[in-house]
């Protein structure tokens, strides 16, 4: 049997281990001048103002909602074929989800469901740029009008919409989960370009103590603080931001190898019946690849992940679609979203990391055209 080929596999070399030793080394292990680095080559590569780092994207959402003083009462629109995470912040905030329908072939929103879906309770709009191709901003932005624009950016590190990166304009929460395009073992970023809310975030992100730690810790320096609104304890290490530095270099380098990953999928896979492939945005931009989702539309779901499983081949799904998880069932009841509905019962991820080499990829497109066939 040949060798197991997982959905996702971190992309770390030996400069990443050299990079963690070093910090280990240092005699300052936790958020440092390291996580000061990180965020400033991102805000670098996104073309924002700040950039600050986390612990998780999920505590990047948590904290935007706090600032923003969404609430009991609130609403948030957001599409449900997302992960569940922005979900269950919208309602651990207090606040209602409201889901909008995506486009069947690409998966992203419609902006056109967006404007339907706003109220006068409408307090942030939520956009994710699924599996790395972007949402489209231009009509989102118009549909919301004055209602802030929080950008689910988890899966677009690379990702550029009409030239530019995502989350160069509005708040954008980006992940560092291992699966994701580069990793910090666990971690997030906030990029966006209020210098007075970013600010707010970083009190919030570290228990609304004012001033850095690795200041506070060195010769001479005043050990004192004041904390005028208590916050939370979601800063990043400079044993993960090490990692992430390193893994930011080398994002060109990933990206192109995940983009031939993916071309050579669109290629071998084109003619395969009982398959659709993702479909790509008709505007101009720059797709990252995050990830790789089929619709197994002859065979059942289950059948084709058992038939994977038995070639040795790992797969994902991603994701199930939110507004029919159990809780979220019984806090908004029944919801009509067809084309989610049609998709999420299809979807598969199929292998896609940098690591695989082109033997793996060429045996992944044989084992599906054997399994549709
Ligand atoms: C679409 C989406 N949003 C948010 C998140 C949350 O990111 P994190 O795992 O860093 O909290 C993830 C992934 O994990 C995701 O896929």
């Amino acid at each position: 049997m040949s060798e197991f080929i997982p959905m996702s596999r971190p992309y770390i070399g030996r400069e990443e281990i050299e990079a963690v030793s070093e910090v280990l080394r240092s005699g300052w292990i936790t958020t440092g001048p390291k996580c000061a680095e990180l965020e400033e080559a991102f805000a670098r590569l996104v073309g924002a103002g700040r950039a600050l780092s986390l612990t998780s994207g999920t505590a990047g959402m948590h904290l935007v909602f706090k600032a923003l003083g969404i609430g009991a009462g609130d609403e948030v629109i957001t599409p449900s074929m997302t992960f569940a995470s922005t979900v269950n912040q919208i309602v651990l905030a207090g606040a209602t989800p409201v889901f909008v329908d995506v486009d069947y072939d690409t998966l992203l929103v419609e902006p056109s469901e967006i404007e339907k879906r706003i109220t006068r309770r409408t307090r942030a709009i939520v956009p994710v740029h699924f599996a790395g191709a972007p949402a489209d901003m231009d009509a989102i932005e118009a549909a919301a009008g004055d209602i802030p624009v929080i950008e689910d950016a988890a899966h677009a590190i690379g990702t550029r919409y009409k030239g530019r990166h995502i989350g160069w304009k509005n708040l954008a929460v980006f992940s560092f989960h291992p699966i994701k395009n580069i990793t910090t073992a666990e971690g997030g970023m906030v990029t966006g370009t209020d210098d007075a809310f970013m600010e707010r975030l970083r009190l919030l992100r570290f228990h609304g103590i004012e001033r850095d730690a690795w200041k506070r810790y060195g010769k001479g320096s005043d050990p004192t603080y004041d904390i005028a609104e208590p916050g939370y304890k979601y800063n990043m290490t400079d044993l993960q931001a090490a990692l992430g530095v390193v893994q930011l270099a080398k994002i060109d380098e990933i990206n192109a190898r995940r983009t031939f990953i993916a071309q050579r999928y669109l290629q071998g896979l084109s003619c395969v019946g009982g398959l659709d492939l993702p479909g790509l945005p008709a505007y101009d931009h720059t797709h990252s690849w995050h990830l790789f989702v089929v619709k197994v539309t002859s065979l059942g779901r289950p059948a084709f992940m058992e038939a994977l499983a038995e070639h040795n081949i790992g797969y994902g799904l991603h994701f199930p679609a939110c507004h029919t998880l159990s809780y979220v069932r019984e806090l908004i009841g029944e919801v009509d979203l067809a084309a989610t509905q049609e998709a999420a019962g299809k979807i598969v991820s199929l292998p896609l990391y940098p690591g695989m080499d082109d033997t793996q990829v060429e045996r992944v497109i044989e084992v599906v055209r054997e399994i549709c066939r």
